[in-house]
C-alpha cells in the first residue's frame, strides 16, 4: 500500500519550491501572530538548512513519508525538534502541493520561452545568413513554387512566437496564489493570503478555495502548449529529416548529431531529429491522460490529483531535451545552396508565373492555367523546362507570349515577382525579418523581467 500511494518517487522534484513556500508560510504565520517570532526564527533555520541539503543533493526521502510534503516536514522535526510541527499551522497538503505545482511550473514556463527564445534566435540568423539561398516551395511534396531559404526558416520562427506568447499569456493564469484555502474551505487562522502571495511574486490570489485546491486548468494548458510546440518541433524535425536524405541532399546534419549504422558503412542516420519527432507522442499522451484524469471528478481535491505530477515532469524533461539540441542543430547544420537551387530550378515550379503572364496580357486565369498545363505536358515529353522553349514554341500554344516572357520565367524572377505582403520577395522577407528581430527583443525583456521572481537560481 505504502509504495502504490506514495508519489515521493517523482514529487522530490518539488524539494525547492515546496521549502520556498514553507518559508513565505511561516513567515507570515509570524507576521500575523500566530506564531511567536522565535518559533519562526527556529523554523525558518531548521528549512534553510535542509534547502541547502536538497541543492547539495544530500537529502534521503522514504516512502514511508508518503510524499515531499511530508518528508520535508519529518525532516525538519528532526533537525528542530516538535516546534517544526507548528509550520503545518493554517495549511493543508492540498494547498501546499497546489502551491508547489504553481511555483515549479511558473519557472518552468520561462525556462521554456527561454529555450524557444533561444531556437528563434538560431532561426532568425540562419535566415539572415541565407537570405540568398534558393529553394523549391513544396505543396503535397511536390515541387510547387521557388521559395527563399529564410522565407521557409522564417515560418518556424512564426511558429515559434506564438508558441512563446502562448507560454507568456498562460503564465498570468499559472501566477495565481492557492496557499491559505487549507484542504478545502479555508482556515480559522487570521491568515494573510495577499502578503503571501506577494512575497512569493504572485500577481494575486485564487478568489475561491475549493477551486484553489482542486483546479488543475493551468497543468491541462501548460500540457496543451507543449504539446503544440512538439508538433511544430516535429515537422521541423522531419524536414530536416528528409531534406539529410540522399534524395534531397539540401543540408548536411553535423556529425555530432547523427549517428553510423551497426552494419550498413555508408549510413548516417539523422537520429537526434527522429527521436525529437518521436517523442511528440509521450508528449501528447500526457496531454490526454490528464484531461482523463480530470474528467468527471467530483470536487474537490482527490488522490487522483496525485497522477498530474509524472506526465507534466516528463514533458518538461522532453520538451527541454528537444529545445536544447533543435537549436545547436540548426546552427551547425550545413546548407547546400547550389543543390536547392538546382532542385528549384526543375519540376516547372515557374508554371505559375508563365500563366500569370497570361492574364496580365488579358487571358482568364482558367484559361491561361490550361495553356500552361499543355505547354508543361509538351515540355515533358521533350525534356526541357518552359524556358528552354524557343519564343515560336511558345507562341503554338499562345499568341499572347512575346520574347519579355524569359525575364519572367527564371528562379530569381520567379521569387522576386512574389512581392504582396508575407511573400517570399527578398524586401518582404527582410521587412519580415526585421519585425521579428524586434519580437525578439521584446521577449528577451519579459524573460529578464520575471525571472527574479521565478529563478530558484539565476540563468
Ligand atoms: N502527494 C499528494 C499529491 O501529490 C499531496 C496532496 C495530498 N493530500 C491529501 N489530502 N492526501 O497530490
Amino acid at each position: 500500500m505504502e509504495e502504490f500511494n506514495a508519489s515521493i518517487a517523482f514529487d522530490q522534484v518539488l524539494a525547492e519550491v515546496d521549502i520556498q513556500g514553507s518559508l513565505a508560510h511561516v513567515a507570515m504565520l509570524g507576521k500575523c501572530g500566530i506564531l511567536s517570532s522565535d518559533e519562526v526564527a527556529q523554523i525558518e533555520q531548521g528549512l534553510e538548512q535542509i534547502l541547502a541539503k536538497v541543492r547539495e543533493g544530500r537529502c534521503v526521502f522514504t516512502i514511508e513519508h508518503e510524499d515531499i510534503h511530508m518528508n520535508i516536514e519529518k525532516m525538519l522535526t528532526d533537525e528542530i525538534g516538535p516546534v517544526g510541527g507548528k509550520l503545518h499551522t493554517g495549511r493543508s497538503r492540498n494547498d501546499q502541493v497546489a502551491l508547489d505545482m504553481h511555483l515549479y511550473i511558473r519557472m518552468q514556463t520561462v525556462e521554456l520561452v527561454r529555450l524557444i527564445h533561444e531556437l528563434h534566435g538560431v532561426l532568425l540568423k540562419q535566415a539572415s545568413q541565407q537570405i540568398d539561398v534558393i529553394l523549391p516551395g513544396y505543396t503535397h511534396l511536390q515541387r510547387a513554387q521557388p521559395v527563399r531559404l529564410s522565407h521557409h526558416l522564417l515560418a518556424y520562427a512564426s511558429m515559434f512566437e506564438r508558441d512563446m506568447e502562448r507560454l507568456i499569456d498562460s503564465y498570468k493564469r499559472v501566477n495565481l496564489c492557492p496557499l491559505g484555502a487549507g484542504a478545502i474551505a479555508g482556515t480559522t487562522f487570521p491568515i494573510d493570503r495577499e502578503w503571501v502571495a506577494e512575497r512569493l511574486g504572485f500577481d494575486g490570489i485564487y478568489d475561491n478555495s475549493m477551486d484553489a485546491v482542486s483546479d488543475r486548468d493551468y497543468l491541462l494548458e501548460f500540457l496543451s502548449i507543449a504539446s503544440i510546440i512538439m508538433v511544430h518541433l516535429s515537422r521541423l524535425a522531419e524536414e530536416l529529416i528528409l531534406w539529410s536524405s540522399d534524395e534531397f541532399n539540401f543540408v548536411e546534419l553535423d556529425d555530432a548529431f547523427c549517428t553510423g549504422s551497426s552494419m550498413m558503412p555508408q549510413k548516417k542516420n539523422p537520429d537526434i531529429p527522429e527521436l525529437i519527432r518521436g517523442k511528440s507522442g509521450r508528449v501528447f499522451g500526457h496531454l490526454i491522460g490528464l484531461l482523463t484524469t480530470l474528467k468527471a471528478l467530483p470536487l474537490t481535491y482527490n488522490k487522483d490529483l496525485q497522477e498530474d505530477k509524472e506526465g507534466v515532469f516528463d514533458t518538461i524533461t522532453t520538451l527541454t531535451g528537444c529545445l536544447k539540441l533543435m537549436a545547436p542543430i540548426l546552427e551547425t547544420m550545413k546548407v547546400n545552396a547550389q543543390r536547392m537551387r538546382q532542385s528549384a530550378e526543375q519540376g516547372f515550379a515557374n508554371a505559375t508565373d508563365l500563366a500569370d503572364y497570361l492574364v496580365e496580357r488579358g487571358l482568364p486565369f482558367r484559361q491561361a492555367h490550361e495553356v500552361v498545363g499543355r505547354m508543361v505536358l509538351h515540355c515533358i515529353r521533350e525534356g526541357k523546362g518552359l524556358a528552354d522553349c524557343t519564343l515560336s514554341e511558345c507562341q503554338a500554344f499562345s499568341p499572347l507570349i512575346g520574347e519579355d516572357v524569359y525575364a519572367r520565367l527564371g528562379c530569381e524572377q520567379v521569387v522576386e515577382a512574389r512581392r504582396s505582403a508575407g511573400g517570399t520577395a527578398k524586401e518582404q522577407v527582410l521587412s519580415t525579418l526585421s519585425q521579428k528581430k524586434e519580437k525578439y527583443d521584446k521577449i528577451n525583456q519579459w524573460i529578464s523581467g520575471v525571472w527574479k521572481f521565478t529563478a530558484s537560481k539565476t540563468p
